[in-house]
């Protein structure tokens, strides 16, 4: 169901400790009437639904893996994810795609794993900036949505759109260039037999509290994956837009 979703990507930040200082301080003023969901390190989960218990405020993680179990050194299955507390799960981020040699496939296959699991996967995909330079970036979302969500059932899958020169830059894409990938998203998701109406698309890359009420104004922006900001009380500002 399409709704408003503001999402904290805290990548490699906050202890355990200091997830439950940051969050116990904000927990009551992050009630909002979008879905708020909060991405910690996984060490951190436990302490971040302990300190969200009472709020509607969700939990995620940042990648999983698509097997069940077995010898996968360092990775973490669904199972373990949903019985940590967590409802989402964030896959193929740029900085998986980039650093830790995350696919198209293996975004598929996670993909599906969440949703047979009962996980909204919420997938990421974005254009760098040589792509955008070369005017490629329809096309390279267009792969990365027809490779990903390959053999999806049309079913709950939220897309996050960052454009990869965006990330942690400082350099917001304008509200026109945002608005323009995510309505080609929508059209694409349509056209592969999504019912697009109905699905949450985020735009991220450098979103703070001064620049969210506009993205927001924008049709087919229906929420934001912040980075950098949510590790701060200006997440609040962004929730209440
Ligand atoms: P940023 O990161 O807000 O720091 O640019 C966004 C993200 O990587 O999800």
């Amino acid at each position: 169901m399409r709704k408003n979703i503001i999402a904290g990507n805290w990548k490699m930040n906050k202890t355990a400790s200091q997830a439950s200082e940051f969050l116990s301080s904000v927990a009551s003023r992050m009630d909002s009437k979008d879905e708020v969901v909060i991405f910690p390190p996984y060490l951190s989960v436990a302490a971040a639904v302990a300190a969200l218990k009472g709020t509607k405020v969700k939990v995620g993680v940042q990648n999983m893996h698509f097997e069940d179990a077995g010898a996968f050194t360092g990775e973490v299955s669904a199972d373990m994810v949903l019985e940590s507390g967590c409802e989402y799960v964030l896959i193929g981020h740029s900085e998986r795609r980039k650093y830790f040699a995350e696919t198209d496939e293996t975004v598929n296959l996670k993909v599906k794993k969440a949703l047979a699991k009962g996980l909204i996967p919420m997938v990421c995909v974005g254009e760098d900036l040589e792509e955008r330079e070369k005017d490629l970036t329809f096309d390279v979302i267009a792969r990365q949505l027809r490779r990903g969500l390959e053999d999806v059932a049309p079913a709950s899958v939220v897309i996050a759109y960052e454009p990869v020169w965006a990330i942690g830059t400082g350099k917001t894409a304008t509200d026109e260039q945002a608005q323009e990938v995510c309505a080609f998203i929508r059209k694409s998701l349509s056209e592969m037999g999504f019912d697009a109406a109905e699905i949450s698309i985020l735009y991220g890359g450098s979103v703070k509290g001064s620049n969210i009420t506009s993205l927001m104004s924008m049709p087919d922006i229906d929420g934001a994956l912040v980075g950098g900001a949510a590790l701060t009380e200006d997440f609040i500002n962004i929730i209440n837009y």
